[in-house]
């Protein structure tokens, strides 16, 4: 054998030390087998966790997929029970509120047609100032914020009110101020599941494409009546 191949036979069984090597220093790390670390990691995800500043959340299920939970107020409210709202209204909040139209303001204001209304603006009712400054009007999205946790909403609130924690507790709720609100807004669009918004894009799609085939462009608005 020349020089040359020894060198190569050297080379390799260097490379395979090296391997051996590194792999036992993987694995002391990791799993905390050898001397080297001060941690006993239990798993790579915590040995992860620990050695870089950032990491990925990952949730999964039985069948082992990841789950992504999307918060979505159209579609919580969409399934609202308004006499459970009744309910929770009676037994949470009618102590402090009045609801109807002729009710008067106790440790809270009068809640007849709050839902779209200013913030702490009934008349007669010495607000704390802590609502006035958020931002909006309320909306359900900021009923929804405000009773999940009035204190974190409004800090300094004299609402003395831990918060309605059950997402569909509150989608209740809102469902029964807006009961008691004359022409309350909507209620907000469930959100278009991801297949629904490919099948509208591609019904958007293929109308244009009906158009440009035709090359006539849509006939306009019709005018409204007038004499109404
Ligand atoms: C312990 C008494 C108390 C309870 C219980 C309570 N509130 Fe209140 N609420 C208040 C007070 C006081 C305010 C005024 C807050 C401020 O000025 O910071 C208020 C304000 C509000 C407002 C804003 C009114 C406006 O004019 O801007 C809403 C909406 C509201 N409460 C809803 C509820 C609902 C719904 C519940 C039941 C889940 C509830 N509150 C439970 C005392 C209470």
């Amino acid at each position: 054998m020349g020089e040359l191949g020894l060198n190569k036979v050297f080379g390799a069984i260097l490379a395979v030390a090296l391997v051996i090597l590194g792999l036992r220093e993987v694995s002391s790390i990791v799993f905390g087998g050898g001397h080297h670390g001060e941690h006993h990691y239990a798993s790579v995800n915590e040995w992860a966790a620990e050695s870089f500043a950032y990491r990925v959340e990952m949730t999964e299920n039985s069948s082992a997929e990841v789950v992504e939970e999307v918060y979505d107020l159209g579609l919580l409210m969409a399934g609202a029970d308004i006499s459970a709202g009744e309910r929770s209204f009676k037994g949470k909040c009618a102590t402090c509120h009045s609801i109807d139209q002729d009710g008067v303001n106790g440790t809270g204001p009068n809640l007849f047609a709050i839902v779209g209304a200013a913030k702490g603006a009934k008349d007669g009712f010495s607000y704390s100032g802590a609502l006035t400054v958020t931002e909006g009007d309320w909306s359900y999205g900021n009923l929804d914020l405000w009773l999940e946790a009035p204190s974190r909403y409004a800090r300094g609130t004299s609402m003395a009110f831990a918060g309605l924690k059950r997402d569909n507790e509150r989608a209740n709720m809102l469902a029964y101020l807006a009961a008691y609100t004359p022409e309350a807004p909507e209620f907000p669009q469930p959100l278009p599941s991801a297949e629904e918004s490919v099948e509208e894009a591609e019904l958007v799609e293929t109308a244009e494409a009906v158009v440009e085939a035709d090359g006539e462009e849509a006939a306009p608005a019709e005018e409204p009546a007038s004499d109404i």
